[in-house]
């Protein structure tokens, strides 16, 4: 039976009291962590959002009544306590800030109690995510993701603070909007005013953040939710959240400025982390040759190494054929791995085929110096010797090499380069690795679409050396685009804006847009440029990766107090469902049949 809290005023959180408060009459409410009889005492492990506390009922402090209430006592039962706080009696636990203390209490009142939970609230759970996330509700009690998300809530607070002192705004922008074709896919909303008309979710403020801009207001942030119907991944979810700003009559530096700061300033003060400024700086061409990926995690070396150059006259006709074709061939050295079982290496070959190879060849120098190799055959002792020393590599090393399109041999040398790491535990966890990635490609070549498409997106500036080939040669234009990158993650992006029409008009056509579809799309943007438009640049930085790498959390849905799975469902609402037929003929929306078959299906 639920009693009330009346006459009762909660003077501490469970877990803020300690050796100071020795002597203090208190009131703490909070759940039942743990319940033990030992006869004529009762202990009861108290929880809440501050820690665990440690509570004594005996007959002679609270009287027969509080006494049987103790008794019945059982886990996520929600209590009132009213006590003195004691220096504990048995051992003290050096493992709970309210280690040193007990209250003996002397009333207790049961606010409400609880079925038996499907798994225990604890730190470290090891109830699986489907339960866990099947009961969020339970599973957000856990001081791990509590921890999570009050971290997550003085990062949020600590932006704020730091943007609002320097003079930015934070401006909402809508959440029901326009969909554009470029970037993930949109998520829509019909409209029921405008049959057949539809809204999409925002990918991001982009767009709105320019036109404040174009309206004078200088420095915009928000923290903004974003959609993106995009495959998910362990730092990816449909809806998330990003630390969104822009600026006026600004460049690069600027931005980059402004955002190390906040970054330095959010790392001191949320995990005392001192980040050292200015942040280093690599250009993406360096970051893929050197890394095999414009994210490049630093904290570990085995940089890659282009041997085209050492191996484009030798008898392997992968290597050559590949530099023939325009591609490259590079590799990474393993030191001190030149045993490596062949089984583990066939994985390894099996893993890059993943990222587009056709293969990987590899290439050991044995202790006697001797060489084993899957082409050795191919090749002359002088061109093996040629090769490894172009790797740097010694006795008791071992090579991989990737031939193939430049695009290919980054992406699979750079997860390569990753996974080699994580299988040899080379990887220091307790660095946190800053870099900017600087220089981006303006556009890339998509080969389904048979055309070139916006790398960041189709209102970044080209660098100003390379705007004169927008027209002629847009492969080789790089723009004013950079990314922050934390641990080999891309914590965020951003770059100038092009503030001139006949740039953005360029850009459109480059993209393959005619100028009636340009204006059908971004009419209001093209338009706002028409009417006194400052230079602007800006970046977002993505708040659910920057805080789950700050906890170390290996999933960004450890940060989020209610995630979605894989398949983009909340496991808890079971989110999305279907819809009553009303609800659709209002919405003028009508099912094919796929739908309607998955819809029976279920
Ligand atoms: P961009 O698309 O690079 O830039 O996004 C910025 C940052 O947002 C985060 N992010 C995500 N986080 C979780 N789940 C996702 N699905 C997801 N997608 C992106 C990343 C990323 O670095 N408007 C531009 C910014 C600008 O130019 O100012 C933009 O959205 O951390
Ligand atoms: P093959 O002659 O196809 O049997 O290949 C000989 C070796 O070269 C094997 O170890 C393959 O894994 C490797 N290999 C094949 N294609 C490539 C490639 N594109 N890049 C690197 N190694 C490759």
């Amino acid at each position: 039976m639920a009693e009330s809290m009346k006459g009762l005023k909660r003077t501490h959180r469970c877990g803020e009291l300690s050796a100071a408060n020795v002597g203090e009459e208190v009131t703490v409410m909070g759940w039942v962590q743990k319940q033990r009889n030992k006869g004529g005492i009762i202990f009861v492990d108290m929880r809440d959002r501050a820690g665990l506390l440690q509570v004594i009922f005996e007959e002679s402090d609270c009287g027969a009544e509080n006494f049987e209430k103790a008794y019945h006592l059982r886990s996520e039962f929600v209590i009132a306590v009213v006590g003195k706080v004691c220096k504990r009696e048995g051992a003290v636990n050096d493992n709970l800030a309210t280690g040193e203390i007990e209250i003996r209490a002397t009333q207790l009142r049961v606010l409400s109690e609880s079925d038996t939970p499907p798994f225990p609230i604890e730190a470290d759970s090891k109830t699986k995510e489907e339960l866990r996330l099947k009961y969020r509700y339970l599973d957000l009690r856990r001081p791990d993701i509590q921890n999570n998300l009050i971290l997550r809530s003085k990062i949020a607070t600590t932006t704020r603070a730091f943007l609002a002192e320097e003079g930015f705004l934070e401006i909402e922008t809508p959440m029901l909007c326009k969909s554009t074709p470029e970037g993930a896919r949109d998520y829509l909303v019909p409209s029921r005013v405008h049959p057949g008309h539809f809204y999409a979710l925002p990918q991001s403020p982009q767009i709105f953040k320019q036109l404040l801009m174009c309206s004078g207001y200088d420095r915009y942030f928000q923290l903004a939710k974003c959609f993106r119907d995009e495959d998910l991944r362990a730092d990816r979810q449909p809806e998330f959240t990003q630390v969104d700003l822009e600026m006026s009559f600004v460049d690069v530096d600027d931005v980059i400025d402004a955002t190390e700061r906040m970054v330095q300033r959010v790392c001191k003060e949320a995990i005392g982390l001192d980040v050292q400024l200015p942040i280093q700086r690599m250009t993406w061409q360096d970051a893929m040759d050197r890394f095999g990926s414009d994210k490049p995690d630093t904290r570990f070396g085995m940089e890659l190494t282009d041997v085209s150059e050492v191996v484009k006259g030798c008898g392997f006709g992968v290597f050559t054929g590949a530099i023939e074709n325009g591609g490259s061939v590079r590799g990474i050295t393993v030191k001190g791995q030149a045993e490596m079982p062949r089984k583990k290496i066939d994985a390894l070959t099996a893993f890059v085929k993943d990222y587009g190879a056709k293969g990987l060849a590899y290439l050991s120098i044995q202790a006697d110096g001797s060489y084993k190799s899957s082409f050795a055959k191919f090749m002359t002792e002088e061109e093996l010797k040629a090769l490894s020393e172009a790797m740097g590599a010694e006795a008791g090393d071992l090579m991989f090499f990737a031939a193939d399109k430049n695009s290919v041999v980054w992406a699979s040398l750079g997860a390569l380069r990753i996974e080699v790491a994580k299988q040899l535990d080379m990887i220091d966890n307790d660095k946190f690795n800053f870099l900017w990635v600087t220089e981006f490609p303006l556009l890339e070549w998509n080969e389904e679409a048979d055309r070139f498409v916006a790398m960041h997106h189709p209102f970044t500036m080209p660098m100003d050396e390379d705007l004169q080939y927008l027209e002629s040669d847009p492969g080789r234009v790089r723009a004013k685009a950079y990314d922050i990158v934390l641990n080999g993650v891309e914590l965020g992006g951003g770059s100038v804006r092009i503030f001139q029409n006949d740039v953005q008009e360029k850009m459109f056509k480059v993209l393959g847009f005619t100028m009636e579809q340009a204006y059908n799309q971004f009419g209001f943007l093209l338009n706002a440029f028409k009417y006194g438009v400052p230079p602007h640049a800006g970046l977002a930085i993505g708040l659910d990766r920057f805080v789950m790498l700050l906890v170390k959390a290996d999933n960004i849905r450890e940060v989020i107090a209610f995630p979605k799975v894989k398949d983009a469902s909340c496991l808890m609402t079971e989110a999305p469902s279907t819809v009553a037929d009303a609800q659709l003929q209002e919405l003028y929306l009508e099912l094919t049949p796929v739908e309607e078959a998955a819809k029976e299906a279920e």
